[in-house]
């Protein structure tokens, strides 16, 4: 009998990604039934999934009792958890993640796929206080780790769509693409093509569970320079760009109020001590090889997309 991976966020870019891969892989669709987590069946991209063969379940981190009806019978879990954007100072985040590694412990999960990032408050040496997006993801994953549910960490990079969907890469009236960033332009981002490649990190992980079990997975393809990022997106657009390193405070004034500070301070760290701290790729990467998967390069997402920019 198949075992049940059970997938948060699955009408989501990181979920949906999971679910895609495993339903695309020959084992993986053989050996896991998927249920996927909305707290709305009727929106379309929960409807899809339904098309396509996946149970799909209501349930709300908020709620302890959704989530034991969500996680009964799974042997395996993918989480991702997501900020309040619009609430500073909201621990919305630390809430679903605790929630749902309690509920995991309580109903014997076999394996709980986190998708988490490193603590920059203390990576920083408390220089950088402001970023609870990744700070949050840092105290679930410990939390986690203190429940003895058997886990694996799969830590995203920098979204690739930053630069597409989030319009970070600008289009000046003269037809030029701008990115201004609050750092030099030898920052090293560590970049991923999430929508295409998260899954794949979660299917090595469940591929290698006993191999990987308690370990962090850098999943990003490579560290991207913004130069590097600005010369392969002219030699695949065929357009110009300009690199601008802003101060602090004109950076901060490109987004309303807290999340400017935050995301300045995000930045601050991918330039130093950096977005894994400096740890190499290579050993993630080898993984995914291993497991017959390969990383989406920027280049290959801007062939992909390079009509949408
Ligand atoms: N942008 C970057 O460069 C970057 C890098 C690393 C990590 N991240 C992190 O990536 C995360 C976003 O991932 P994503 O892009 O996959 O998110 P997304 O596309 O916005 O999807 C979020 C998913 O979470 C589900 N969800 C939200 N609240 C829920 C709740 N209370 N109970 C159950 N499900 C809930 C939503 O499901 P329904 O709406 O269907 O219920 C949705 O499927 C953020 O935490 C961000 O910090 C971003």
């Amino acid at each position: 009998m198949s075992k049940l991976i059970t997938v948060f966020g699955a009408t989501g870019q990181q979920g949906g990604s999971v679910i895609r891969t495993i339903l695309q892989d020959a084992s993986l669709s053989k050996e896991f039934k998927i249920r996927g987590i909305t707290r709305d069946i009727s929106k379309p991209a929960a409807q899809a999934l339904v098309q396509q063969g996946v149970e799909i379940k209501n349930a709300d981190m908020n709620s302890k009792d959704s989530l034991t009806q969500a996680l009964k019978g799974s042997h395996s879990v993918f989480l991702v958890t997501t900020p309040d954007w619009g609430n500073a100072g909201s621990d919305a985040e630390l809430v679903h993640g605790k929630n749902v590694a309690d509920v995991a412990k309580e109903t014997g999960v076999q394996h709980l796929i986190f998708s988490s990032l490193l603590n920059v408050t203390e990576t920083s040496g408390g220089k950088l206080t402001h970023v609870p997006h990744f700070d949050h993801k840092a105290e679930v994953e410990k939390y986690i780790r203190s429940t003895g549910v058997p886990a694996t960490f799969v830590l995203p990079g920098y979204f690739m769509s930053n630069y597409s969907v989030f319009g970070m890469l600008r289009k000046g009236e003269d037809d030029v693409y701008n990115l201004a960033y609050p750092v030099g332009k030898d920052a090293p981002f560590p970049l991923i093509d999430i929508a295409t490649d998260l899954g794949k990190y979660v299917a090595a992980a469940l591929k290698g569970r006993s191999d990987v079990l308690g370990s962090q997975i850098l999943a990003a393809a490579d560290y991207y320079s913004p130069s590097r990022i600005l010369v392969e997106f002219e030699e695949v657009t065929g357009k110009k760009t300009n690199f601008v390193q802003v101060d602090s405070e004109t950076y901060k004034s490109f987004m309303p109020g807290p999340m400017g500070e935050e995301m300045l301070e995000n930045h601050l760290f991918i330039e130093s001590p950096g977005y894994y701290n400096g740890k190499s790729l290579k050993e993630s990467n080898d993984l995914l090889k291993k497991h017959g998967y390969e990383a989406t390069s920027w280049k290959q997402f801007l062939e992909k997309n390079k009509d949408s920019l």
